[in-house]
């Protein structure tokens, strides 16, 4: 384990009392120099202790990690999972994306808030639901989808079907899930998050595929459809097969006749470029229109004249004396003055132009304010 020391403010010290050892333990899974990729893990072990990511829990992540907290606070707030405010023991999550909602998830949703008497992100009374509409959860087969902690616990849910969930959660029941792992309280999803071992039997559970899932590959059976040359018992390769460059479908000799598809494909691209060209020329003759060119020089004038003004490193000087410019009026002299070159390659006035800037704003905008006073007279 690594042997960092950190001098933790009174903020954070709290939760390093608690969570340093764990915390170590996600920093020394990074590379040397890259620990703070660890951040999300940090901030899943966080949310083990308080149920979301408060300041405290903010300014211990930027501590250990040697980050500002305007850092971990981007992070914290960019991603769903990490909770700004406290939250219930059970996060209750009702999909009411595109299908879910097609198949009545708003209408699970509206039901269990207005039963619970929460809205959106909000926790009941008891401390035990937080409510929230969640987008698309994964599990579309299912729709309309209920999760609680992250775990699937309602497929094709009902309203009564929601309210009843619910209802046993707060009765300190953990009824069986749909699928997957059991239920557990939200600390302790976020310490499997976090990356550490659950311990509890039934912790981790994985089911086989159900039937909505396999229904597509049943259909496809049932109906003699299978994608050519597949194989289910094929071993899947991490790496990529080898190109068989024979077995690729072959153009069609020139002599062949082609096929219907690849000749309109052809006359299709005849025509854009017929088109490329007629329009190409319109814009030459546009560009050129009432110009007289020097029939020497096949540039464009706005060219020519752009690349006189803009000379380049390998441009031969001009030949005489550079001429400095006469100021004609004082404040072209104070200029001029201002950005003699101070010797070090910066203007001179540099230093005092930003407080001259200054200034003159306050002089611009002091006939603001009596304009102001005026309209209150005016009163
Ligand atoms: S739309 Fe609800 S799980 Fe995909």
């Amino acid at each position: 384990m690594s042997e960092k020391t950190v001098d933790f403010s009174p903020a954070a010290a709290p939760l390093a009392e608690k969570l340093l050892e764990p915390a170590l333990e996600i920093l020394a899974r990074y590379p040397v120099g890259r620990e703070r990729s660890a951040l999300l893990p940090l901030l899943h072990l966080v949310q083990t202790e308080e149920g979301h990511v408060s300041p405290n829990g903010v300014a211990f992540c930027a501590e250990i990690l040697g980050i500002n907290k305007a850092q971990v606070g981007a992070v914290a707030t960019f991603y769903t999972m990490y909770k700004r405010r406290p939250t219930g023991e059970y996060l209750v999550s009702v999909c009411t994306n595109t299908l879910c909602n097609v198949m009545g998830g708003q209408e699970v949703y509206d039901q269990l808030s207005e039963h619970l008497g929460v809205g959106h992100d909000q926790t009941t009374a008891d401390g035990k639901i937080t409510l929230e509409h969640a987008e698309c959860l994964a599990a579309c087969d299912y729709a309309p989808v209920v999760t609680v902690n992250y775990d699937f616990t309602v497929d094709e849910a009902t309203p009564q079907s929601a309210v009843e969930l619910v209802e046993s959660l707060r009765n300190g029941e953990r009824p069986t899930p749909a699928r997957g792992a059991r239920i557990c309280s939200l600390k302790e999803m976020q310490y499997q998050l976090a990356g550490f071992a659950d311990p509890r039997d039934g912790a981790v559970g994985d089911g086989v595929a159900g039937a909505p899932t396999l229904r597509g590959v049943r259909l496809a059976q049932e109906h003699g459809i299978a994608v050519a040359g597949f194989d289910p018992d094929s071993p899947i390769t991490k790496t990529k097969p080898v190109r068989d460059e024979t077995a690729l479908p072959q153009q069609p000799a020139s002599e062949e006749k082609p096929g219907r598809v690849a000749s309109v494909a052809r006359k299709a691209a005849g025509a854009v470029k017929a088109a490329a060209g007629a329009v190409a020329e319109k814009v030459d003759e546009r560009r050129h229109a009432g110009r007289t060119t020097d029939t020497g020089d096949v540039k464009d004038p706005e060219v020519r004249a752009a690349e006189s003004r803009n000379p380049t490193a390998d441009t031969p000087a001009p030949s005489g004396t550079a001429t400095t410019p006469v100021p004609t009026t004082p404040a072209e002299a104070d200029g001029v003055a201002d950005n003699e070159p101070a010797g070090d390659g910066k203007p001179a006035g540099d230093s005092t132009r930003g407080e001259s800037i200054v200034s003159q704003r306050t002089a611009e905008q002091k006939p603001a304010t009596n304009v102001t006073r005026r309209t209150e007279e005016e009163k």
